[in-house]
This record gives structure tokens, sequence and C-alpha cells, in this order.
């Protein structure tokens, strides 16, 4: 600081209280800098404290005292191993849990077909991925193949959103409704819905309707059923990817497909197989539920035949 007078010009040394309130200052920058950059970091949920981690999975916290970095790693060894013991409790009792098989094994022809390859074309066409990235079309031309003449009614969650704000998007060059056409096309006189929680590739056109879905929320998927025809033929989820959405929308097809009806849940983490192990030893036995190793993901397939019970 300094200070000019006409007869005299005084420089004054900066005072130890001016340092002292320049370093309180820088300190409070960077105090500020450093908590923003927390919570941003918490935002996109690159950042949790133990003590959250524990309350955010209360579901596999250890119920006891102790600090909490060693609450927090018990927690996380516990959500990643609960699954899989529940799997070897259940082989234990004499339960043998389902494995995963690869995927050519659920096709009873000699595939790819001409139907498959047909299939194919379609999906590459309109711009899903279900036969350039995986070989899910193999699954859906052994289901629909013999019936594809018929009057079926074929849900499938997950649009293929082109935003990339929305978790499990296409990415910017998606396009939306791509396997809701390629199954319109291969399947001339069935209606085909689709459900997406991104509001804004919602659409309608020949002989496909859609409709808003978050797979995380029962109630939603609830609104859904409320708006669809009853007795689906095949139900599939291509949505969220995450086994409690997947679970939910279980729930929820095993309510809403008919007698035969399939559900079919892409792009299963391999990590997940023991809960999908788990929920099939749950089902009853009228329900058969399938694992499929494909070419670049687990696929789960579930059918309802005569005489299953309602969840
Ligand atoms: C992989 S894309 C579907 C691709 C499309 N079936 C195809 O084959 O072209 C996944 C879709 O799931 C949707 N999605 C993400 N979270 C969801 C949720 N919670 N409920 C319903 N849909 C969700 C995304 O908006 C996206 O459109």
């Amino acid at each position: 600081m300094s200070e000019a007078s006409g007869s005299f010009y005084v420089r004054r040394s900066p005072t130890i209280e001016f340092v002292k309130s320049l370093l309180k200052r820088s300190e409070l920058v960077v105090g500020l800098t450093t908590s923003a950059r927390q919570a941003h970091e918490r935002l996109l949920g690159g950042f949790i404290t133990n003590h959250e981690l524990v309350n955010q999975l209360a579901l596999f916290a250890p119920n006891s005292s102790g600090s909490p970095k060693a609450k927090a790693d018990l927690t996380m060894l516990s959500a990643q191993t609960a699954f899989p013991l529940i799997c070897e409790l259940l082989a234990q009792q004499g339960s043998r849990p389902v494995q995963a098989r690869p995927l050519e094994s659920f096709c009873s022809a000699d595939v790819p077909n001409s139907q498959a390859i047909e299939l194919a074309g379609l999906f590459n066409a309109y711009g899903s991925d279900k036969a350039s990235s995986h070989n899910y079309y193999l699954v859906y031309c052994e289901i629909l193949g013999a019936l594809r003449r018929n009057h079926l009614r074929i849900l499938e969650i997950g649009l293929g959103s082109n935003n990339p704000d929305v978790v499990s998007s296409m990415g910017k060059f998606g396009r939306p409704g791509a396997s809701l056409r390629a199954f319109r096309d291969f399947l001339p006189n069935s209606e085909i819905f689709g459900a997406d929680v991104d509001r804004r590739v919602l659409f309608e056109e020949d002989r496909i309707r859609t409709y808003f879905v978050d797979q995380t929320s029962l109630r939603s998927l609830d609104e859904l059923a409320a708006v669809l025809p009853e007795a689906l033929d095949l139900i599939i989820d291509d949505g969220l990817h995450s086994p409690s959405a997947n679970i939910a929308t279980l729930i929820f097809a095993l309510k809403k497909l008919k007698c035969n009806g399939w559900f079919v849940v892409e792009d299963v983490a391999e990590k997940s197989v023991p809960v999908w192990q788990l929920v099939s030893a749950i089902l009853p036995q009228q329900y058969t539920c399938r694992i499929l190793q494909g070419r670049s993901g687990f696929m789960v397939i579930v059918k309802k035949t005569s005489g299953a019970r309602q969840l």
C-alpha cells in the first residue's frame, strides 16, 4: 500500500495484520475451491464419505461399532458377496443354481437360418445393436420365428435414446425406436409397444406406440401396465441394465405376460449373474429361467408356462 501527498511520500511496508489478512483470504479461496470441488465430485458421484457409503448401502452395512473406514470396507465386502453367498447356500441345500450357457444353445435350428439373417438385417438397417454388437437376434428369431404371422403383442423397454445426458443412451448418433421398427417389420400382423424414461424420444407410427416408464419405480411400471393391453407375448428389458431395475421389470412382466410368454433381459453384467441365479431359484417351477452368454453380454430369459402363479 502506498500513499502520495504533495509534500511527502510515504511508502508503508505491509503490516503483519495485512499479510495475515492476505493469507486468510487465500485460505478462504482455497477452502471455497476445495469444498466446491468436493461438492461437484459428490454430485458426479465421484466422492462420498465412508459414513455416507454406509448409510446409502444400509442393507449391507454391519450393525456394529467400528471406525467409519472399517465399516465402509465391510459394507462394500458385504454388498459384493451377499448374492454369491446366497447362491452358495442354495447349492449347499441341494438346489443347483442355473448356469450360464452359450446363447446358441437356446436355438433349435442350425443358426443363423434365413429368418435370423432377415431379422439381423432389419436390426442393422434401423440402427439397433442386437445383431451388430450382439447376437441377441438369434434368440428373438427362436422365440418369434414360428409365430411371425400371428397377432403378437410385444413390449420393449428402452427405445435407444440419442440424448447423451440419459444413462444407457445410444449416444448422439443413436436412432430411437430402431429395434421397435425392426420387430414391426419382422412381424407383419403384430402390435409393438415401447417405453422409455426419456420422454423426448417417445413416438407413434404404424403399429408402434410408445409410453413413458421409469424402471426404477414399481409405481411407474404399474402405470405403464394400466395403459397396455393384457397378455403380452414378449417383454424385453433393454433399458437401464441395473439389477434392481431388472427385477422391478420382472415383477411387472410376470403380471403382464400371457401364458407361454417370454421376458428377456439384455446386457446382464457377468458380475450380476448370481442375482439371476437367486431369482431363478425363487421363481415357482412353472417359470423357466435361462442365463445365456452372448457374443458380448449375458442375457436372461424367463418363460411363463401354464399354471404359473403370479408373483
Ligand atoms: C441401450 S438403449 C435401448 C436400445 C434399443 N432397444 C435398440 O435396440 O435400439 C437403452 C434405453 O434405456 C433407457 N433407459 C435408461 N434408464 C431407464 C429407466 N430408468 N427406465 C426406462 N428406460 C430407461 C434409455 O433412455 C435408452 O433409451
